[in-house]
């Protein structure tokens, strides 16, 4: 088990590179399984997460190196098509290779990945489109096996826009025979790489980022070389770090168009956001104005930057309401924000935040990525010293915060125990 010790005070000032994209890079390493041969992603961040994509691409087979940020995956000589209990609990989305692997070995065995710490997160849209395009799904004991000879291109409404499932389903459909409609699709930019990679293998996709994706299935792919995205919630995250801490930060590596919702509302806050070509320039101000947020599908305000969000209303002047739309089960950071002296009534989706001038230290838990991320976040401004516990969940998503953070003037100590 390993800690953060953290004490509070300073402001964060210099400049700090965002890493390559998580959530983009975890689909394109489970398309890597769709061609035969040796693909390669540069900009590949170090994260836990990562770690076991790679290591479920291996145990189905391929053969896998990293060097640096970028990683080597040859899929020339995958044997399995069935992904071990133990990797799939480790990960939801190494539910990412449903698609891939049934498109190329015609059938596919994972384990459910079941509920986590932010809501039940069930896989129906992903089962529903893979049934539209002729896949016989079964789920018995905890499993579900997906098969199918031929893959038929399909029309495909989503009852919602989810990010996994419209990534799966292309996936899927890249190597169908005819053409694939999905409509009301995820529109997030980590969707928009995916189908970058999926054409630089040779794949014929079109529409990604808006709401009907066209996928015409092609005979064969082979392996790509692509650079995945900045990661624009670790951006987000930093930008919010500035601003709480009344700092002056340039994140550099950024697509600033993917988080406009995050500038809009960082503005409205007070903190002053220069946009660049591929970076962001955020100046705390004096002081924090309350902002209101709802969460929503991309390109409304992102789930993943609701809790960072929360931590910078703990200190706001005013009252602020934080609606969550996209998981039920997403407020674990309130308790341990109020053991460290936030002011928050939470009522069914909604959370109602009166700033305080101050919090203070606590032994606090991050119970998932994000909500750690609000934790690091209320920590920095906080009085005397916080330990965060169960800082594995940060390490999910965030590269070596402590040095990236460190750098940048935090004092933040990781320490094993
Ligand atoms: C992805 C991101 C995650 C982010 C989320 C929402 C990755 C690896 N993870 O997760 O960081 O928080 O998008 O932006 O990219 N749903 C169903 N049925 C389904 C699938 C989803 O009801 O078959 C629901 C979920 O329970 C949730 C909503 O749809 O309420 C959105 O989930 P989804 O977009 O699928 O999230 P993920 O792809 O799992």
């Amino acid at each position: 088990m390993q800690k953060y010790m953290i004490v509070g005070g300073n402001r964060l000032q210099g400049k700090a590179r965002a890493s390559g994209s998580k959530n983009a890079s975890l689909p394109i390493l489970a398309a890597c399984l769709l061609g035969s041969g040796e693909s390669i992603i540069h900009d590949v961040p170090n994260l836990t997460d990562i770690s076991v994509m790679l290591e479920v691409l291996q145990f189905l087979g391929a053969r896998v190196r990293r060097a640096g940020c970028s990683v080597y995956v040859d899929t020339a000589s995958i044997e399995y098509f069935e992904v071990n209990e133990d990797l799939m609990r480790k990960m939801r989305a190494s539910n990412l290779v449903l698609g891939p692997l049934l498109a190329r070995f015609k059938k596919v065995i994972i384990s459910h990945p079941g509920g986590c710490n932010i809501g039940t997160r069930p896989m129906n849209l992903h089962l529903k489109g893979l049934q539209a395009m002729g896949a016989v799904i079964k789920e018995k004991y905890g499993f579900i096996t997906a098969e199918s000879d031929l893959l038929s291109g399909a029309e495909i409404y989503m009852d919602m826009p989810s990010v996994g499932a419209t990534e799966n389903l292309m996936m899927a459909a890249v190597l169908a025979k005819g053409t694939t409609l999905i409509k009301n699709a995820a529109k997030e930019p980590e969707i928009v790489d995916l189908q970058n990679f999926l054409n630089r293998m040779g794949a014929d996709v079109k529409g990604a980022g808006t709401d009907v994706i066209k996928i015409k299935g092609v005979s064969s792919l082979g392996p790509a070389e692509h650079t995945v995205i900045p990661d624009r919630i670790e951006a987000g995250t930093l930008m919010v770090a500035a601003a709480i801490t009344g700092g002056d930060m340039i994140v550099t590596n950024v697509i600033p168009e993917h988080f406009e919702a995050v500038t809009a509302k960082l503005r409205e806050t007070g903190a002053l956001v220069t946009i660049g070509e591929d970076s962001v320039r955020v100046k705390g101000g004096q002081s924090v104005s309350a902002v209101d947020i709802r969460t929503l599908p991309y390109p409304g305000f992102a789930t993943d930057m609701q809790p960072q969000f929360m931590a910078l209303m703990t200190v706001a002047q005013g009252t602020s309401i934080i609606t969550e739309t996209i998981f039920e089960n997403r407020f674990k950071h309130v308790s341990e924000l109020r053991r460290m002296g936030a002011d928050i009534k939470v009522e069914g989706q909604t959370t109602i935040i009166k700033g305080v001038p101050k919090l203070s230290g606590a032994v606090v838990e991050a119970s998932d990525l994000r909500a750690g991320a609000a934790l690091i976040l209320a920590a920095l401004v906080a009085e005397d010293g916080t330990v965060i516990e169960n800082i594995e969940h940060i390490d999910r998503g965030y590269d070596r915060l402590e040095k990236k953070y460190g750098s940048l003037g935090a004092r933040i100590i990781r320490v094993h125990s």
